[in-house]
């Protein structure tokens, strides 16, 4: 049973300055909920209670949005503010959320590392705390993986099809298809930012994993590659020579928050879906798209 999750949020999010200059790029609302919530209940919807963020300079505010707020809570009580109150306390009173910090910024892999201590010797759950992955279905995409886990007992990588030209940006699984039916492949090869060439498919990793307590020596045997990175993918094909791994392909889309372009289409398509102004913002597109049309 999957019962901890581990999300990385410690990384400088180069790709969105100069807003990440001063603030966590996991903080950056979509419309008025910042990501790393979304992010947080994903896995606290698919049933886990323990998170452990992994964070660093400048992400205390990620701290501070856990941390309850008393005053400010007595006083949307005083003022009768019940729908804000509830959206400052978003989780279960049961959630624990627990922080480790990565001193120096060695890559995904190497934060990983960081939640050895607290992860011990279970199997964990591991989102990044910078993409929103919103399903499908009723079961979050992390759960989708969770039930892959209970079924086959080993690593499972959420999988997503991406552009056979943009393979380079991603981590890429090659494999079979376990049954006809299913969405689930069994993984015989996995490359870290491939040339179209050399990708054994367009299966990009997405952003979530189920992963054994070995990946931690796996990860100590990692050596360093681009930039003194050491790349989670890179740990993971370490065990692909002595166990199995599997993928599941998401039944969800992904949404890349430390990509601005993403991040705005992000903000659109969940503005849309509001209550209170979608009707309004629907109207104000379609009139840009007349303008456009027109002129
Ligand atoms: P990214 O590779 O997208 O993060 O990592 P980055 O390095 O901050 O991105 P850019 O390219 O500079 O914009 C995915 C997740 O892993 C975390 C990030 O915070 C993000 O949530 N991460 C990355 C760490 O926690 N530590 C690291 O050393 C690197």
């Amino acid at each position: 049973m999957i019962r901890k999750a581990v999300i990385p949020a410690a990384g400088y999010g180069t790709r969105f300055l100069p807003a990440t200059k001063s603030q966590p790029k996991e903080m950056l609302p979509v419309v008025d909920t910042p990501t790393i919530e979304f992010v947080v209940r994903e896995a606290v919807d698919a049933g886990i209670r323990d998170i452990l963020m992994i964070i660093g300079r400048g992400k205390r505010s990620i701290e501070e949005h856990f941390a309850r707020n008393f005053e400010l809570e007595a006083q949307l009580e005083r003022k009768g503010k019940f729908g804000e109150l509830s959206a400052v306390r978003p989780l279960p009173d049961d959630v624990r959320i627990h922080f480790v910090w990565q001193t120096e910024l060695r890559g995904l892999g190497d934060a990983i590392r960081h939640a050895r201590d607290h992860v011990g010797n279970e199997p964990f759950a591991v989102l990044l705390g910078d993409t929103i992955l919103q399903s499908n279905e009723e079961r979050p995409v992390i759960r989708q993986l969770m039930d892959v886990y209970e079924k086959h007992e080993e690593v499972v990588l959420a999988l997503e099809e991406v552009d056979r030209e943009h393979v380079s940006r991603y981590g890429i699984a090659g494999g079979s298809p376990v049954s006809e039916s299913d969405s689930t492949i069994k993984v015989t090869r996995l490359i870290e930012k491939p040339t179209p060439q050399q990708a054994p498919s367009n299966l990009a990793i997405a952003s979530r994993y189920v992963l054994p307590p070995e990946i931690f020596q796996a990860l100590d045997m990692t050596t360093p590659g681009e930039g003194g990175e050491i790349q989670l993918t890179d740990a993971i094909k370490i065990l692909l020579d002595e166990r199995s791994i599997y993928g599941h392909i998401i039944n969800g889309t992904r949404h890349d928050m430390g990509n601005k372009l993403d991040f705005l289409k992000t903000s659109i398509l969940f503005g849309l879906e509001r209550e209170d102004f979608g009707a309004d913002l629907k109207g104000w597109l379609m009139q840009m798209v007349d303008t456009w049309h027109n002129g």
